[in-house]
Protein backbone atom coordinates (compact mmCIF):
# COMPACT_ATOMS: atom_id res chain seq x y z
CA UNK A 1 0.00 0.00 0.00
CA UNK A 2 2.69 2.29 0.66
CA UNK A 3 4.41 1.83 -2.05
CA UNK A 4 1.59 2.25 -4.15
CA UNK A 5 0.84 5.52 -3.09
CA UNK A 6 4.23 6.22 -3.09
CA UNK A 7 4.05 5.21 -6.80
CA UNK A 8 0.84 7.69 -7.28
CA UNK A 9 2.47 10.61 -5.47
CA UNK A 10 5.38 10.59 -8.35
CA UNK A 11 2.91 9.62 -11.08
CA UNK A 12 1.32 13.27 -9.79
CA UNK A 13 4.25 15.07 -9.28
CA UNK A 14 5.57 14.27 -12.93
CA UNK A 15 2.48 14.95 -14.54
CA UNK A 16 2.54 18.41 -12.88
CA UNK A 17 5.53 19.31 -14.81
CA UNK A 18 4.66 21.17 -18.30
CA UNK A 19 5.04 18.61 -20.74
CA UNK A 20 6.89 21.43 -23.35
CA UNK A 21 9.61 23.79 -22.49
CA UNK A 22 7.59 26.24 -24.92
CA UNK A 23 7.51 29.17 -22.40
CA UNK A 24 3.57 30.27 -21.73
CA UNK A 25 3.08 33.32 -23.15
CA UNK A 26 -0.07 34.22 -21.80
CA UNK A 27 1.46 35.34 -18.66
CA UNK A 28 3.27 38.37 -20.35
CA UNK A 29 2.54 41.40 -18.68
CA UNK A 30 0.50 44.02 -21.26
CA UNK A 31 2.15 46.24 -23.28
CA UNK A 32 1.98 49.50 -22.29
CA UNK A 33 0.20 52.48 -24.33
CA UNK A 34 2.60 54.28 -24.12
CA UNK A 35 3.21 55.45 -27.78
CA UNK A 36 6.62 57.21 -29.42
CA UNK A 37 8.88 54.97 -27.32
CA UNK A 38 12.42 55.27 -28.08
CA UNK A 39 15.36 53.36 -27.10
CA UNK A 40 17.28 56.14 -26.25
CA UNK A 41 14.86 57.66 -24.09
CA UNK A 42 12.58 54.71 -22.86
CA UNK A 43 14.69 51.45 -22.81
CA UNK A 44 18.45 52.57 -21.85
CA UNK A 45 17.84 53.77 -18.47
CA UNK A 46 16.11 50.29 -17.71
CA UNK A 47 19.06 48.44 -19.13
CA UNK A 48 21.80 51.29 -17.36
CA UNK A 49 19.72 50.58 -14.17
CA UNK A 50 19.38 46.59 -14.01
CA UNK A 51 21.31 44.96 -17.32
CA UNK A 52 25.02 46.55 -18.33
CA UNK A 53 26.65 45.41 -15.17
CA UNK A 54 26.84 42.23 -16.65
CA UNK A 55 25.91 43.32 -20.42
CA UNK A 56 28.41 46.39 -21.17
CA UNK A 57 31.52 48.19 -21.78
CA UNK A 58 33.30 45.66 -18.85
CA UNK A 59 31.59 42.39 -19.20
CA UNK A 60 29.39 41.21 -22.18
CA UNK A 61 27.40 37.53 -20.20
CA UNK A 62 26.19 35.95 -22.80
CA UNK A 63 28.49 37.99 -25.38
CA UNK A 64 26.03 40.28 -25.16
CA UNK A 65 25.55 44.50 -24.97
CA UNK A 66 22.81 46.50 -24.11
CA UNK A 67 24.25 49.96 -23.76
CA UNK A 68 23.73 50.68 -27.26
CA UNK A 69 20.77 50.44 -29.64
CA UNK A 70 23.09 48.58 -32.47
CA UNK A 71 24.09 46.00 -30.03
CA UNK A 72 20.77 45.13 -28.98
CA UNK A 73 19.62 44.69 -32.44
CA UNK A 74 22.95 42.46 -32.95
CA UNK A 75 21.96 40.00 -29.99
CA UNK A 76 23.70 38.00 -28.32
CA UNK A 77 25.65 33.99 -28.51
CA UNK A 78 22.41 32.64 -29.41
CA UNK A 79 21.72 35.37 -31.74
CA UNK A 80 19.01 37.77 -32.46
CA UNK A 81 16.89 38.81 -29.10
CA UNK A 82 14.41 40.56 -30.26
CA UNK A 83 11.76 40.38 -33.23
CA UNK A 84 10.80 44.15 -34.01
CA UNK A 85 6.93 44.44 -34.21
CA UNK A 86 6.23 41.86 -32.32
CA UNK A 87 7.56 41.45 -28.68
CA UNK A 88 5.71 38.05 -28.28
CA UNK A 89 8.75 36.31 -30.19
CA UNK A 90 11.53 38.40 -28.57
CA UNK A 91 13.51 36.15 -26.24
CA UNK A 92 14.31 39.50 -24.51
CA UNK A 93 11.10 39.86 -23.57
CA UNK A 94 10.56 35.74 -22.13
CA UNK A 95 13.94 36.65 -20.34
CA UNK A 96 12.93 39.95 -18.26
CA UNK A 97 9.10 38.84 -17.40
CA UNK A 98 11.01 35.71 -16.13
CA UNK A 99 8.82 33.13 -17.62
CA UNK A 100 11.36 30.12 -17.29
CA UNK A 101 13.44 30.08 -14.41
CA UNK A 102 16.14 28.94 -16.79
CA UNK A 103 17.49 32.48 -18.66
CA UNK A 104 15.46 34.60 -16.43
CA UNK A 105 16.98 38.27 -16.33
CA UNK A 106 18.54 39.34 -14.31
CA UNK A 107 19.35 36.05 -12.86
CA UNK A 108 17.90 34.95 -9.82
CA UNK A 109 19.41 36.70 -6.46
CA UNK A 110 21.76 38.96 -8.78
CA UNK A 111 19.59 42.18 -9.06
CA UNK A 112 15.81 43.11 -8.89
CA UNK A 113 13.27 41.84 -11.29
CA UNK A 114 12.00 44.12 -13.86
CA UNK A 115 8.55 45.46 -12.75
CA UNK A 116 5.48 44.72 -14.89
CA UNK A 117 5.31 48.52 -16.07
CA UNK A 118 8.87 47.88 -17.19
CA UNK A 119 8.47 44.66 -19.48
CA UNK A 120 4.89 46.04 -20.81
CA UNK A 121 7.28 49.45 -21.75
CA UNK A 122 9.94 46.99 -23.37
CA UNK A 123 6.94 45.02 -25.32
CA UNK A 124 5.37 48.01 -26.03
CA UNK A 125 8.54 49.12 -27.90
CA UNK A 126 9.36 46.20 -29.71
CA UNK A 127 5.85 46.35 -31.06
CA UNK A 128 6.24 49.82 -31.77
CA UNK A 129 9.37 48.69 -34.29
CA UNK A 130 12.25 49.19 -31.65
CA UNK A 131 13.69 52.56 -32.37
C1 LIG B 1 24.65 39.49 -12.79
C2 LIG B 1 24.84 39.48 -14.24
C3 LIG B 1 23.67 39.70 -15.16
C4 LIG B 1 22.75 40.72 -15.13
C5 LIG B 1 22.60 41.84 -14.13
C6 LIG B 1 21.94 40.54 -16.32
N1 LIG B 1 22.34 39.44 -17.02
FE1 LIG B 1 21.64 38.81 -18.83
N2 LIG B 1 22.95 37.26 -18.83
C7 LIG B 1 23.85 36.98 -17.82
C8 LIG B 1 24.54 35.73 -18.13
C9 LIG B 1 25.57 35.05 -17.23
C10 LIG B 1 24.04 35.29 -19.38
C11 LIG B 1 24.45 34.06 -20.18
C12 LIG B 1 24.01 32.79 -19.57
C13 LIG B 1 22.54 32.71 -19.29
O1 LIG B 1 21.74 32.80 -20.23
O2 LIG B 1 22.18 32.55 -18.10
C14 LIG B 1 23.05 36.27 -19.79
C15 LIG B 1 22.32 36.17 -20.96
C16 LIG B 1 21.34 37.07 -21.35
C17 LIG B 1 20.57 36.96 -22.57
C18 LIG B 1 20.69 35.85 -23.60
C19 LIG B 1 21.75 36.19 -24.61
C20 LIG B 1 21.91 35.08 -25.63
O3 LIG B 1 22.14 35.38 -26.83
O4 LIG B 1 21.81 33.92 -25.26
C21 LIG B 1 19.70 38.02 -22.59
C22 LIG B 1 18.66 38.35 -23.65
C23 LIG B 1 19.96 38.79 -21.39
N3 LIG B 1 20.96 38.19 -20.67
C24 LIG B 1 19.29 39.95 -21.06
C25 LIG B 1 19.47 40.66 -19.86
C26 LIG B 1 18.69 41.83 -19.50
C27 LIG B 1 17.63 42.47 -20.38
C28 LIG B 1 19.12 42.20 -18.26
C29 LIG B 1 18.58 43.31 -17.40
C30 LIG B 1 17.16 43.36 -17.19
C31 LIG B 1 20.18 41.28 -17.86
N4 LIG B 1 20.36 40.35 -18.86
C32 LIG B 1 20.88 41.36 -16.66
C33 LIG B 1 24.09 37.76 -16.71
C34 LIG B 1 23.40 38.90 -16.34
Amino acid sequence: MKAQLLTLTATLALAALPVSAEPDLSKLPPASSKTGLTYAADIKPIFEKSCVKCHGSEKQKGKLRLDTLEAVMKGGENGAILTKGDSKKSSLVVSVARLEDDGAMPPEGKGDPLSKEQVGIIRAWIDQGAK
